[in-house]
């Protein structure tokens, strides 16, 4: 592979496994079905960590002593594993959540947050958040909210935007675009389609730049969980195009490298769907492999549908990128009965 020339610090736990899903294949008459497990990687597992290899050694570039992100729900990965990577730095992590605090004891995240004592602002008057924000507007929000919360703005701050959404932030999914390429060569699969699920579509853009920078046909499918932007899927391509940019590669990214679907939301971000709830039930009953309500569940939910209304040929393979996310289950307890 190519080497990206940007600092990366190795959070750890990876290469991650591609596994085969031969149940489930079978279960669903094909396509050929494997499992990428980016849920277990550090940090508490899922996708946030290979972002964060890029943003964490930009932070500690810049000699940060605080990290700084935001998020729309106290569920998300991406505050906890934020947290994690701060802490064994030894940043201090500020959490902002455009929501209410939870008025129940602390559960799943929330509770590893409590734990890590990371510092914790629920914002919830003022609206979700918008993943358009950049790292600058980002920025000029803590300014102003510095003046209601003090310590919060401050000139050693690093802040990383909603989801990590960023070329940097991208870059970690380039290079695990590059890894799967590797690994699909030592273990014979063919790389036809990559299914992640799209939350503010930084996974989905750095799998796009990466199979355009090593010149492979591989699509991406991704799975809208919450319709948190209104711009999907031309964000989604621009960041890859952004991110191919800095990687010296100028130009358009083709729409036929992304299939974008956003029917599989149901009523809305971290709001479970019936075939959501399903997905978790059956893969779990199938292969042994735990998902979660808020998004891998919809992308395996799409992705049976897709199956099921004839999308792929038995002889295609469609690799699941598992981006872990478990820590939610454990407060969607009330969805799931004996
Ligand atoms: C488990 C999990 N899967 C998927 C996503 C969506 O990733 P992205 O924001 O890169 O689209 C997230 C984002 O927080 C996540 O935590």
């Amino acid at each position: 592979m190519p080497d990206l020339p940007f600092p990366r610090l190795r959070l750890g736990g990876l290469p991650t496994d591609l596994q085969p899903l031969p149940r489930l294949s079978q279960a669903l008459g094909g396509p050929r079905l494997w499992v990428k497990r980016d849920d277990l990687t550090d940090l508490g597992g899922g996708n946030k960590v290979r972002p964060l290899e890029f943003l964490l050694a930009d932070a500690l570039r810049q000699r940060a002593t605080h990290l700084v992100t935001f998020a729309g729900g106290a569920q998300s990965n991406h505050l906890r594993a934020t947290a994690m990577a701060a802490r064994r730095f030894g940043l201090e992590p500020l959490l902002i959540v455009f929501d209410d605090s939870p008025t129940a004891r602390a559960q799943g995240n929330q509770l590893l947050n409590l734990v890590l004592g990371a510092r914790v602002l629920y914002l919830g008057w003022l609206g979700k958040p918008d993943p358009r924000r950049t790292i600058e507007q980002s920025i000029r929000l803590m300014a102003l909210l510095a003046a209601v919360y003090p310590g919060l703005a401050g000139p050693r701050r690093y802040v990383i935007p909603v989801g990590g959404f960023h070329p940097l932030g991208a870059l970690g999914y380039v290079a695990a675009a590059a890894e799967l390429a590797d690994q699909a060569v030592q273990q014979g699969v063919r790389l036809d389609y990559v299914i992640t699920p799209a939350g503010t579509g930084t996974t989905a853009a750095g799998l796009v730049a990466g199979f355009q920078w090593l010149g492979l046909p591989t699509k991406v499918i991704a799975i809208d969980v919450g319709r948190l932007w209104h711009d999907f899927p031309r964000s989604i391509l621009r960041l890859a195009e952004t991110t191919l940019r800095r990687l010296g590669r100028p130009g358009r990214v083709s729409p036929e490298a992304l299939a974008f679907h956003g029917d599989y939301v149901g009523p809305g971000y971290a709001i479970p769907t019936v075939q959501g709830l399903n997905a978790i039930q059956w893969v779990a009953r199938t292969e042994g492999l735990m998902l979660e309500p808020v998004y891998t569940s919809k992308a395996m939910g799409g992705l049976i549908d897709l199956i099921q209304a004839g999308r792929f040929s038995r002889e295609d393979t469609v690799v699941f990128l598992h981006t872990g996310g478990l820590p939610a289950l454990y407060a969607y307890n009330d969805y799931f009965r004996r």
